[in-house]
Formats: C-alpha cells, structure tokens, sequence
C-alpha cells in the first residue's frame, strides 16, 4: 500500500484491498501461535484516538498493533481533558508532540480523520467517522466473505437495514463493487440514502424477494443513537418486516452466509436464534478484524523496513 494513510475505500484501488486482504491472511497465522507477536512495529508507537464508544474496534486495533509489537496508547474522549473543551487540533497537536507514529481515529463526525492529516505528521487510520467511512470493517468484511466462499467477484450481497445512518454499509458497499459483487441494499424507504441508486447498486423493499437470490446476506444495526426523528414506527414493528428470524432464513440459499458488524440487536434486526445459529461466521469477522488491522497498520508503518 503507497497510502499515507487509511481514511475510506474509495482512497484505495481493486489491487491494494486485494493486498492488504493477502497480507492479513499471511499475518493470521500470528494468532494460532503460543507466542502471538512478531516484531515488526518494535519502537513505534499507536495511539488509539476515541471520540465515540466501541469494543471491538477499539480491542481489536489495540491487539493487532500489540500482536506486531508496537507501543499502544488509548485515549477515550471520556475521562480526557475533552471534558474540559480541549479541541480535536489540540489533543492531535498534544499526541504529536509525543511522537506517536500512528492514530487511529474514531469520531461521531463525517471527517475528521481526513482533518487530523491536516494537522500531524503521524498516519492516521479512520476507525469511523460519523455516517461515513469505516475502512477497515469493510476490509475484514471481504476478508471473511472470501474465506467462507472463495471469491468476492460475482457474488451476489444484500445490506439490509439502516443504511442511512451507516458508515459500515458505505465502506462496504465501495469495497464490495470495486471487487466486483453484485450488491442490493435493501430497507425501509425512511432509511435509505436519497441518493443509493448512485452508489451502482440495486434498491430494493421486499426483503423476502432478495433473499432467495444471495450469497451473502449483511444486516446491518438500526442505529438509533443517530436518528434525530423517527423513522420506522416501533421496534417490533421493525422487527416484523425487516428482522431476519428463523423462517426468513429458510428463504436463503443452502451455503449462503451471514454476516453482522455488531453490536447486535437482538430481536430487532436479527431474532436470537438467528444470531446464534450464524455466530460462526459472525465470530470469524471479529477475529478476522485483527489480522486484517495488523496488515493495515503494517503496511502502513512497517513495511519497507521490514520486508
Ligand atoms: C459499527 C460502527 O461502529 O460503525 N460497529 C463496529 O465497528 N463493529 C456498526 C454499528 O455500530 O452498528
């Protein structure tokens, strides 16, 4: 990867996803070791910049630097001089004057990686930006998607649900089209972007109409903490025509797989039994999420001097 940094999919090309894709299944392998760490990033050092809460993310970025044996900070706006209405320049100038050599960002607001490259030398990673961009949840997306079916060129995907207020449907959807799948999004009308028939996909209503047509079904969070109006009636409502339970699943095809970003909501978007029945898959995303971050960030920091 040239890039200087990681702020969304469409900075990259077909080829460097395919590569950091290849990297990260050449880095797994570090996880089924007694000792999981090599020594490529020793000395350098990761600061996890968290404006907004996460687990996964956040854990797993912080093992994958850990797994290539860089130093790692994590800083939460909670708890931080934030509070005391430090701005973002001024934490970034702050961690700078530390010499951190990477930072990977997540912010409630569209941007904000890209303005953090304005104002430090470090690379920045974007961990997620408001309804955006989620870079690396896409690429640990194709990851498992292409070791569960072989391929990503031709599939046919479906992303169901709040795609409005989505960054990971955005990713991936670029990601998805730009290795060549065939991608429907389906959901509410209320939370649909105006403007998805331009994103080279198709829009669809009926869920039960889709389903029997995929290869891989996406469903997607309905992410109330960033709705300001409402835009299905009830939860249950929602759950009745767009949750995916156990006789929904019957109208996929055999070897269709499922995929979820988490957190879940369970009995809204996805009955119980369903998440459960498909937690293979959905565990393998979150393991795949560390290799494909240590491919991200070593690509980033360590790859000429240590290839
Ligand atoms: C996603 C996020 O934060 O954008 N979660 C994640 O990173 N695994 C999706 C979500 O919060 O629904």
């Amino acid at each position: 990867m040239t890039r200087e940094h990681l702020l969304g999919i469409d900075d990259l090309t077909a080829d460097e996803v395919t590569t950091i894709l290849d990297t990260a299944a050449g880095l797994a392998d570090v996880a089924a070791r007694p000792i999981k760490k090599v020594p490529v990033l020793r000395g350098r050092t990761v600061c996890n910049l968290f404006y907004e809460d996460s687990t996964r993310t956040r854990i797993s970025f912080e093992l994958a630097a850990k797994r290539l044996s860089a130093d790692v900070l994590n800083f939460s706006a909670r708890g931080s001089s934030v509070s005391k209405g430090e701005s973002l320049k001024d934490t970034a100038l702050t961690l700078e004057a530390m010499g951190v050599d990477a930072i990977v960002i997540r912010h409630s607001m569209s941007g904000a990686p890209r303005q953090l490259t304005r104002w430090v030398g470090a690379k920045v990673v974007n961990a997620g930006d408001g309804a955006h961009q989620h870079p690396t949840q896409a690429l640990l997306d194709l990851y498992t998607i292409r070791a569960h079916l072989g391929r990503i060129e031709g599939l046919r995907v479906a992303v169901c649900g709040d795609i409005e207020h989505s960054r990971v449907a955005r990713s991936l959807v670029q990601a998805l089209t730009l290795l060549g799948a065939e991608v429907t999004l389906v959901g509410p009308p209320t939370l649909l972007p105006l403007h998805a028939a331009t994103w080279g996909v198709t829009v669809s209503h009926d869920l039960d109409a889709v389903l029997p047509k995929l290869d891989v079904l996406y469903l997607l969070r309905v992410q109330s903490e960033r709705m300001h109006r409402q835009h299905f009636p009830s939860a249950r409502e929602y759950a009745r025509i767009w949750g995916v339970d156990r006789d929904r699943m019957a109208r996929l095809p055999e070897g269709a797989i499922v995929l979820h970003p988490g957190p879940m909501n369970r009995g809204v978007e996805v009955s119980a039994d369903v998440a459960d029945a498909h937690a293979r898959v959905i565990t393998d995303q979150v393991r795949n999420g560390i290799a494909v971050r240590m491919a991200v960030l070593y690509l980033l920091l360590g790859g000429e001097e240590a290839a």
